[in-house]
């Protein structure tokens, strides 16, 4: 009551189109992504991963182990920490804990001791360690924005700092026959800080910050022969980003999953895989970019209308001006 038909009819029309792509969205299989790498692409690779003891750190850091890398997982908790490494192994992956906080120097300083090892020197490290909640800007505290600022973007420059020594590859700078094996830093981004997302306005600022310390470090570590790329993730199933951040999502994928382009959910093996990929020698050309690994969810928008109406709408309107003969929009 009291709204126009035709504004009506426009919201009949995109209450259809949804409906459309949630059945087809539904009607998608789930996926298994099985890795195309050969499961030695990234033997004698040392590898760190913060936040690498749940979520999609652990994906990354098993799927790291699983094509040769050794491997070592940093996070807070002991327990899950040890029972991260663990269930790695059991994989047979080479794989260590080391417990502390991405803001704390001597745990940083700890957790790049243990994953160098006796050669001293790192190949790849990931930083996914981050922290987040829901919160309108108006009722979040300073020490709320500073918490999450200090954990995700303090945390990406703490480890990457720490790390520099034993990622520089020596004569890089020097000799063309000395760059064959760079290091690499992946930093584990997001697509909340493209425009703008609600609640998030200090998760979004800490990975604005990420973005541009992946590219400020890009361009100043090449010559080290340290890459230094990011990964933004889309909505992966079966993550803190889903069960902490998007509350009352679970049970609802395939909702979720019609809003990206390509009609599903993500795995946590399509960020991991794109980290091997990054590792491998066939990324080695990539620095200072984040890929956005989303199924280019951070781009959906409903349809105006159906592709068939489009079709038939879009000829008739040619037809239309090329009569009337004018030289305006046809739109
Ligand atoms: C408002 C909150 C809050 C909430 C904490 N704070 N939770 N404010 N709403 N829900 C405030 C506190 O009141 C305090 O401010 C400040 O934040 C610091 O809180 P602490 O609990 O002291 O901090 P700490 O123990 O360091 O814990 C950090 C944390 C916690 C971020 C708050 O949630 C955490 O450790 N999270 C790690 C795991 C995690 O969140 N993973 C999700 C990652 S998902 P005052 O002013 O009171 O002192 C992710 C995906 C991003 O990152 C992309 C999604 C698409």
């Amino acid at each position: 009551p009291g709204r126009r038909p035709r504004e009506v009819r426009a919201r009949d029309l995109v209450k259809s189109l949804l409906a459309e792509l949630l059945a087809a969205a539904a009607a998608m299989p789930g996926v298994a992504i099985a890795s195309p790498f050969r499961p030695d692409v990234l033997r004698g690779k040392r590898c760190l991963v913060t936040g690498g003891t749940s979520g999609i750190g652990f994906e990354i850091a098993r799927q790291l182990g699983l094509h040769g890398a050794t491997i070592t997982v940093m996070g807070r908790r002991e327990q899950v920490a040890a029972s991260a490494s663990a269930a790695l192994r059991a994989e047979g992956i080479d794989a260590r804990h080391s417990v502390g906080d991405v803001r704390k120097g001597d745990a940083v300083a700890a957790a790049v001791a243990a994953a160098v090892g006796p050669s001293g020197r790192l190949d790849v490290l990931v930083n996914c360690a981050a922290g987040n909640f829901l919160v309108p800007a108006e009722a979040l505290s300073s020490n709320g924005f500073r918490t999450v600022m200090d954990i995700d973007a303090g945390g990406v420059f703490n480890m990457s700092r720490a790390a520099f020594d034993a990622l520089k590859r020596d004569g890089w700078s020097e000799s063309a026959s000395a760059r064959t094996d760079s290091a690499l830093i992946i930093n584990i981004s997001a697509t909340l800080q493209y425009g703008a997302t609600w609640y998030q306005t200090h998760a979004s600022a800490a990975k604005a910050a990420i973005d541009s310390v992946t590219r400020s470090l890009g361009l100043e570590w090449g010559h080290y022969g340290i890459r230094v790329a990011g990964i933004a993730p889309g909505p992966i199933r079966d993550t803190a980003g889903i069960t902490k951040l998007a509350p009352g999502a679970e049970g609802m994928e395939d909702l979720i999953a019609s809003t990206v382009p390509i009609l599903r959910m993500g795995e946590k093996s399509d960020i991991a895989l794109t980290c091997v990929w990054l590792a491998s020698s066939a990324g080695t050309f990539v620095t200072g970019e984040t890929v956005v690994v989303d199924g280019g969810a951070w781009l959906f928008k409903p349809p105006i209308a159906p592709r068939e109406m489009i079709v038939q709408m879009s000829r008739g309107v040619e037809k239309q001006s090329r009569k009337v003969g004018t030289a305006v929009s046809k739109l």
